[in-house]
């Protein structure tokens, strides 16, 4: 397998509000091989959005800081990076599709245009014909009919909306695509023709992914590992085989996959779980899980590093994995 894309260690990103620090992403390691696709699942709230904005350095300035971490993106040290060299490596390097696609669009400007745009700040010496024709490459790309280049956002439905905004993150042809939640606004029908899309594009530029999602069908469909995030943290990681298999599963995945073990039926929405994730602002110094934890046992009150749970990279954070969580006279404290 080829050399990480991208290698993050020891993330942890707080937002500073006027009343509270809030610890949206604590420690979190995570890496993404050339070609490779990783879901990266968790219910809202879990960190995945702010992660991704610390990727491409957008967290918003003086409120989202980078507490600690090293980010290193096809060998650039993101976190050393100057503005000017980030303006370079987005697009470049890596571009993202965010949360609410359907606002990431200019509705003033015709769809080409705005293909063209991003063609124009990254591919600087190109001649207007050039330009023509990669927006037109684009939209064939995503199958949009390229005449239909001179039509506004609003004239496309939703599903082709999407097809234009990712066609706009991939115009440079980027080495990392980033897409948080790309398909949670379009229905059932349209979110698989979307995801197929992806599929063969990844295939096609042989761009690597990060997939931000609720959906563990969407996961099943299109990733080749799953990283598990819980109150900022990965929970659980591996290749999306084992993490499906479920012989060994984080409390909290289990949760997630309800009691559908398998990977053909997998629950498309995740099973709602009793509780609520901790504050943010206030997070437990044991496990993270502890309070909706139907397998609590004392050692929890300590955090629980990553276990290894077999071979193959599967890794999860939870003391029924690792330690030993008997107590004194030999029973489980459960
Ligand atoms: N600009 C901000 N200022 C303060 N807190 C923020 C800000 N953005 C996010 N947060 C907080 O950081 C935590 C993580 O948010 P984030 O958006 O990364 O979650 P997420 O996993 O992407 O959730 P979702 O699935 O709902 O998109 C949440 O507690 C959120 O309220
Ligand atoms: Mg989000």
């Amino acid at each position: 397998m080829g050399e990480n894309l991208l290698d993050i260690e020891n993330l942890s990103v707080i937002y500073r509000t006027d009343d509270a620090y809030i610890y949206a992403v604590n420690g979190v390691d995570m890496s993404v091989k050339n070609g490779e696709t990783l879901g990266l699942v968790g219910e809202t709230g879990a960190g995945k959005t702010t992660a991704a904005l610390a990727i491409m350095k957008l967290l918003p300035e003086r409120i989202g800081i980078v507490k600690s971490g090293k980010i290193t993106l096809a060998g650039i040290d993101i976190t050393r990076a100057t503005e000017h060299e980030m303006e370079a490596i987005r697009g470049n390097a890596v571009s993202m599709i965010f949360q609410d696609p359907m606002t990431s669009l200019n509705p003033t400007i015709t769809v080409g245009r705005q293909i063209a745009e991003v063609l124009q700040l990254h591919e600087k010496g190109k001649s207007h014909g050039e330009i023509s024709r990669s927006v037109d490459e684009m939209m064939e790309l995503v199958g949009i009919p390229p005449h239909r280049k001179n039509e506004y956002p609003h004239q496309f439905s939703g599903g082709m909306k999407q097809r234009i905004v990712i066609a706009i993150a991939l115009a440079c042809k980027p080495k990392l695509l980033i897409a948080d939640e790309p398909t949670t606004a379009l229905d059932v029908t349209i979110q698989d023709q979307v995801l197929e899309m992806m599929n063969d594009l990844k295939e096609r530029l042989g761009t690597s992914m990060i997939l931000i999602t609720h959906d563990l069908g969407v996961v099943a469909q299109t990733c080749d590992r799953v990283s598990i995030m819980y109150a900022g943290e990965i929970i659980e990681s591996g290749g999306v085989e084992e993490i499906f298999d479920g012989k060994k599963r984080h409390p909290y995945t289990s949760g997630l996959f309800g009691s559908i073990p398998n990977i053909k039926i997998a629950a498309r929405r995740l099973n709602p779980i009793d509780g609520l994730m901790p504050d943010p602002a206030s997070l437990p110094a044991g496990c993270g899980f502890f309070e909706r934890c139907p397998k609590k046992m004392a050692s929890c009150g300590q955090k629980p590093p990553l276990f290894a749970a077999r071979g193959g990279g599967h890794v999860i954070r939870c003391w029924l994995y690792g330690g030993d969580a008997r107590q004194g006279d030999g029973s489980w404290a459960l």
